[in-house]
């Protein structure tokens, strides 16, 4: 559906739930699509995927402050909200959650949710902070919006993992929905940092869904995943990355690192760098 009327804005908890509560009293189901702005197709991905599920289609546009580490630059990270608003109007949303910094986190706020285990490994020895960071926003804006469902995007399969388990430990009565990762022509996975990206990184970029593929492969058809995780850790730097963070084979759920492919499902996952753009992107191992 297209909209030519601009979409609704609220930027307190208060309008939010003045919006929210006129949609339950109507029996409306509402899902959640929480962002940092910046959208691409991915992220309209996960609108469509939340129109499918729900009556109401809400989206968050916060830049979490918490979540970047004291090397990644917050005050860089791209911002254009009219835009955004535009983009979400066009995919359908019925709703627009823009909170200042000083709304999600009052003067005097204490608190912090870290979910251990699923964090020690991939990205989070890599980001001190970050999961914490997501873990403490994501649950505010849960309980903030109360929607019967919410939807992350698999690209962010850790965040995913995260997500699922604080909902699940902390008795959040909502579902938490994973959406497919869009690619580009040539496999890269659609994310913000993607216009960072100079034209011979974005070249480069390509190799990272390729090598992970390949890595799948050869452990589904029964290499072991050390071997194979260092052939594509040699794959990555040939092709030009500048730093690899981990090109890893983990339980799907667990996310620690496995030996070799068992009943269980797993994920090819890497986060690599190409000067100061670091792209992450995992794939299902599939067992024929
Ligand atoms: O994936 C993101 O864009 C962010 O980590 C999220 C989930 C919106 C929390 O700030």
């Amino acid at each position: 559906m297209t909209v030519d009327h601009p979409l609704p804005i609220v930027r307190t908890v208060q309008e939010l739930r003045v919006e929210t509560a006129g949609w339950r009293r109507r029996g409306e189901t509402i899902a959640l699509v929480p962002t940092m702005g910046a959208l691409h197709q991915g992220h309209l991905s996960l609108v469509a995927l939340a129109r499918a599920h729900c009556r109401r289609t809400l989206v968050s546009l916060f830049v979490n402050p918490v979540q970047f580490g004291a090397d990644e630059d917050l005050s860089a990270y791209p911002r254009d909200e009219a835009s955004d608003a535009k983009k979400l109007a066009r995919a359908g949303a019925d709703l627009l959650y823009a909170p200042a910094t000083a709304e999600m986190y009052p003067e005097g706020f204490a608190t912090r949710v870290a979910v251990a285990g699923l964090t020690d490994h991939l990205c989070g020895p890599h980001r001190p902070g970050h999961f914490e960071g997501v873990a403490t926003v994501v649950t505010k804006l849960l309980l903030q919006c109360l929607p019967d469902v919410a939807v992350f995007g698999e690209k962010d399969w850790q965040q995913l993992q995260v997500i699922r388990r604080l909902a699940r430990d902390l008795d959040i009565p909502v579902g938490i929905l994973g959406a497919p990762t869009l690619r580009e022509a040539d496999g890269l996975a659609m994310s913000s940092r993607n216009a960072y990206l100079r034209p011979r990184e974005r070249r480069i970029a390509a190799h990272l869904h390729s090598t992970l593929v390949e890595l799948a492969r050869a452990v589904a058809a029964g290499d072991p995943c050390r071997a194979a995780e260092e052939k594509a850790l040699r794959t990555l730097l040939e092709a030009g990355f500048t730093r690899i963070d981990y090109v890893t084979v983990a339980d799907a759920a667990t996310l620690q690192p496995i030996a070799r492919i068992g009943e269980r499902p797993a994920r090819a996952c890497a986060a690599a760098r190409l000067g100061e753009t670091r792209l992450i992107d995992n794939v299902a191992i599939e067992i024929s």
